[in-house]
């Protein structure tokens, strides 16, 4: 997947290249991030990329030729543009495993009061929000994205650290993880998971997975998406916390 970032600081977002799976996928050829600077097309002598707002206001607004330059520059018409604004569909791990399946992706970050809406209207494909709250510019959320959506390209990640048993892979909360020593300063790792028992062990996951979702999340439980077995846990657990 090539994934070109439009951006006003390209250093802060070049440097996810060196975190470890980013790193990886890059090594292994599975991934290309390419950072552009929006200044460098600016027509401006001075080369702004800014200008206040029309009808007033507070703040400046990114003006649409430096934007539009820079989505020519990188080809922006074929590949599948997204803006990262509040105003977008808030990000979720469906949303990732779709990107996931990209060959090209453009990710256009904002600053000060954002952009003029004319880019947004005419050469955006889709607006993304990694939350309800406000950030001063969309390179934090470009990198949450990709970092998201790099560790879901097959290839990427090795078995040991894989994403298909991850919270949200299946509607759920992930179970509990425990590793060595088995005591902590008196604090034992549940004897199920020492017992070498599969069957016991698979149980105990979806148990400690249900529970988990019923007491952190219990919004993200649809019963329609659960298998059989998990079901039974479910409602199991449910009565128990009526009781
Ligand atoms: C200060 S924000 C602009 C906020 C805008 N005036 C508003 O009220 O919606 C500047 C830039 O940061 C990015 N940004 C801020 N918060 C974000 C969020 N929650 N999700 C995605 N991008 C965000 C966007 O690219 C935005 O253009």
């Amino acid at each position: 997947m090539k994934i070109d970032i439009l951006t006003l600081f390209p250093e802060f977002t070049d440097s996810m290249k060196t975190w470890s799976i980013i790193s990886r996928g890059i090594e292994s050829g599975l991934v290309e991030i390419n950072s552009v600077n929006i200044r460098d097309f600016s027509a401006n002598k001075h080369k702004k990329v800014d200008d206040y707002p029309y009808g007033g206001g507070p703040g400046m607004v990114m003006t649409p030729q430096p934007l539009y330059d820079a989505l020519k520059g990188v080809n922006s018409q074929n590949k599948k543009t997204i803006y990262l604004s509040p105003m977008g569909k808030p990000l979720n791990q469906e949303k990732l495993m779709e990107l996931s399946k990209e060959k090209e992706l453009v990710l256009l970050c904002g600053h000060y009061e954002g952009i003029d809406q004319r880019i947004i209207d005419n050469y955006v494909d889709e607006e993304i929000s990694i939350g309800d709250f406000i950030l001063t510019g969309g390179e934090l959320p470009a990198m949450v994205l990709i970092d998201g959506i790099v560790r879901l390209i097959p290839g990427v990640l090795n078995n040991e650290d894989s994403s298909v048993e991850e919270s949200f892979s299946n509607g759920l909360l992930e179970h509990n993880q425990y590793t060595r020593p088995e005591d902590f300063m008196g604090h034992r790792v549940p004897e199920v998971l020492l017992s070498g028992n599969h069957k016991k062990i698979d149980e105990y996951k979806i148990e400690s997975s249900i529970r988990n979702t019923l007491n952190k999340r219990p919004d993200l439980i649809d019963t329609d998406k659960l298998s059989k077995e998990e079901l039974e846990v479910y409602k199991g657990l449910r009565s128990e916390t009526n009781k």
